[in-house]
């Protein structure tokens, strides 16, 4: 759908009414899913002379012509620093930039759009977790609990807020090959001298839902912070961050059809507040002296320097867009998606399928016997069909499960059953072609 601009907001208004709702999550039939995949003009091409079959959505998601148009507009018409400018053209873009605050709040369903931060990524969200919140709420000996599988993003800055500050990480274990946390022993591992605990929504390599919501509550009662890390949630299922009653929740904007270099962290007001800022700069202050500055207030407190304008605009449009879709809906697809490439998967002789049973995301890691799953995307990307295949930024994980790397299949509102078929079919051929 064509952009408007909008003279009156300055601002881009994308041509359909948002309405924040909870849908119900009906399946989509065959024809929105044909219209669905022909708002994405990337998907149709055809890599190494086959139809692309675009299977690699953890890493990256695709996105539509809504989201494109949005980022051209705002170049052609709108290009202006934000919250500096007097004339017209700064005016359009920080009425732009600072809608989509407001747009994230509502799509996070956050109490205020103060407590939405914009970020690079998810990785930045929780690094920005790490040196404003933890490094000074949190001293030598005390504890931050993480889980077996996080992402790296999760898990490097804060070995090294620990170093700096001498505090303890523990994890809470993952059991096996299926992936699933055992909250056995939540309760204890949550008591003193644990003070924070960062967790992900949904594992990129695993395909586990975690229940955010029971363990957040579960640290509430303890006393302990909660951050979740929603790098593979938030495009894929509503999230509402008063209900999963989280302090802070990071996410990219890239993963869920927006740009790239641009993601969230909401916080929680009343640990804003508890935060120093993050980096120092032009657009964070409120005044300056030689030897002293105070802060601009919150949430520019902690976006310091120009920011990502133009693809934070754009992200405003694919926020939208997922919501014109309905993020029920899409969550049910990626669930479906993921139970029939585990059942069509399990069929291949031979193979070694990661994550759960049941009620898996739309993520689905596996290992063919010996075939190294860099062979494995090798081959499957000379007929099309784009995997990924490594660590998944998941190098501890992968040590608990006694592999180097896993073959990756990752699905999104835009995939098919049909897709999966092919998958599977190109799987067969290179199963035949080492054993030959
Ligand atoms: C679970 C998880 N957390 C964090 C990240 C990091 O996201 P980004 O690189 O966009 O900061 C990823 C990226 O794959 C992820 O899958």
């Amino acid at each position: 759908m064509e952009p408007k601009h909008d003279e009156r907001r300055g601002a881009i208004t994308i041509g359909f009414d948002v309405s924040w709702t909870m849908d119900k999550g009906a399946p989509f039939t065959a024809a929105e899913l044909e219209k669905i995949r022909a708002d994405f003009p990337i998907l149709h091409q055809k890599v190494h002379g086959h139809p692309l079959v675009y299977l690699d959505n953890a890493a990256t998601s695709q996105k539509p012509r809504a989201v494109i148009d949005a980022l051209v507009h705002y170049y052609e018409h709108d290009n202006a620093n934000v919250h500096r400018g007097i004339h017209e053209l700064s005016n359009r873009a920080s009425n732009a930039y600072e809608a989509t605050r407001v747009r994230a709040a509502k799509f996070l369903n956050a109490r205020s759009h103060d407590e939405i931060i914009f970020t690079r990524g998810t990785t930045e969200g929780i690094n920005l977790v790490a040196a404003s919140w933890a490094l000074h709420n949190l001293r030598a000996g005390d504890r931050i609990l993480l889980t077996e599988m996080e992402h790296h993003s999760n898990i490097v800055p804060w070995q090294l807020l620990a170093d700096r500050i001498g505090a303890k990480l523990a994890f809470i274990p993952v059991n096996g090959d299926e992936g699933i946390l055992d909250l056995s022993r939540l309760d204890e591992l949550l008591l003193a001298p644990t003070k924070l605990l960062s967790i992900t929504h949904i594992s990129n390599s695993l395909g586990t839902i975690n229940p955010v919501e029971e363990i957040c509550a579960r640290a509430r009662k303890a006393d302990v912070v909660t951050i979740v890390d929603g790098a593979q949630a938030s495009g894929h299922r509503p999230v509402d961050v008063q209900e999963i009653g989280c302090d802070f929740y990071s996410l990219s904007s890239h993963k869920m059809c927006g740009p790239t270099g641009v993601g969230i962290l909401y916080g929680r007001m009343e640990q804003l507040q508890r935060m120093s800022p993050y980096q120092g700069g032009g657009d964070m202050i409120s005044d300056v002296d030689y030897l002293k500055s105070s802060w601009a207030k919150i949430p520019h407190k902690f976006e310091a320097g120009t920011p990502n304008i133009g693809d934070v605009i754009a992200f405003s449009a694919a926020m939208d867009y997922l919501d014109k879709i309905g993020r029920a809906r899409i969550a049910q697809h990626d669930m479906e998606l993921g139970a029939y490439a585990y059942e069509r998967l399990s069929a291949l002789e031979g193979i070694r399928l990661f994550g759960p049973k049941k009620g898996r995301a739309g993520v689905a890691s596996f290992l063919l016997k010996d075939i190294h799953a860099h062979d494995v995307v090798t081959i499957a990307d000379q007929r099309g069909v784009a995997l990924r295949g490594g660590h998944h930024c998941n190098q501890p994980l992968m040590k608990k499960l006694g592999v180097s790397s896993t073959s990756r299949a990752s699905f999104y509102l835009y995939n098919t059953k049909e897709e999966v078929d092919r998958l599977v079919e190109v799987l067969a051929e290179i199963q035949k072609f080492f054993a030959a």
